[in-house]
């Protein structure tokens, strides 16, 4: 009876040391579970701030980089901006992720940025290059990839670059890619480079119209430019200033009143 007593006891009492240990380890997983925890919070913020800083190095960086293009050819910096500009109205368009639209806004951005390689004498001629001028010219597309190949966070916007003059139908250059050997936003490039070719005003010659440039568009669909992609240009644009004229639409004299 004693030991019965005593077993219960010595139950109770082991039971709640054996307690007391459980909740020493269970509060000592916690802590050590609470401190790994906070560690790890820690370590990812200051991963986080380390990308943020290093984001912003580079973003500096990059802005220098186009400063130089502004510096050297003012027309070629205002296309590269509608460029990128027209390229992201397209991405929203095929809903493209933001990486990717923003991979396709910097190499928008970047595509020409090797004319600051090409001679004054002839990135600013007003009138037609000769031939060999416009080989010289050519070579762009190869020197913008060479000023960006070696920025690591550059990779693909230099590839993007290469090959923004490569034509869906295999003639263009500099390595006559074919179809959809040419990567996605090279081809994107090209299509929204043409459309802003067309339609900027330059020294010599006034801009044209939108409709001009979705017919000029659709004429060499399949041969210089990607027709699917053409066709998806043209819709999300056409889209694009449908809303712009819906949101500036003037109250007294209603839709579809422009002046000529
Ligand atoms: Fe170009």
């Amino acid at each position: 009876m004693g030991i019965a007593k005593k077993r219960p006891e010595l139950k109770i009492i082991h039971s709640t040391q054996d307690e007391s240990k459980r909740r020493e380890d269970d509060s000592s997983n916690i802590n050590n579970e609470t401190t790994s925890t906070f560690a790890l919070y820690e370590l990812g913020k200051s991963l986080s701030d380390q990308m943020q800083e290093t984001l912003k190095v580079f973003e500096m960086a990059a802005k220098c980089i186009l400063k130089a293009l502004d510096c050297k050819d003012k027309y070629t910096y205002g296309h590269s901006i509608r460029v990128a500009h027209y390229c992201l109205v397209l991405s929203g368009h095929l809903g493209l992720s933001e990486d990717e639209a923003y991979e396709l806004e910097l190499s928008a951005l970047f595509h020409d940025v090797g004319k600051i390689g090409i001679s004054d004498n002839i990135l600013c001629k007003p009138g037609k290059l000769t031939p060999e001028e416009m080989e010289v010219m050519k070579s762009h597309p190869v020197l913008s990839y060479e000023i960006l190949k070696e920025f690591s966070y550059f990779e693909n916007v230099a590839k993007n670059a290469l090959h923004h003059h490569e034509r869906f139908d295999g003639l263009g250059y500099p390595h006559r890619l074919k179809g959809v050997e040419i990567p996605l936003f090279s081809r994107i490039i090209l299509i929204s480079d043409t459309y802003d070719a067309i339609t900027s005003s330059r020294t010599y010659r006034e801009g044209r119209n939108h409709s001009v440039a979705f017919d000029e568009l659709r004429l060499f669909a399949g041969k210089q430019f990607d027709p699917k992609l053409t066709e998806e240009f043209i819709a999300a644009m056409d889209n694009y200033y449908k809303e712009k004229d819906k949101k500036n639409r003037l109250k007294l004299i209603g839709p579809n009143k422009r002046a000529a």
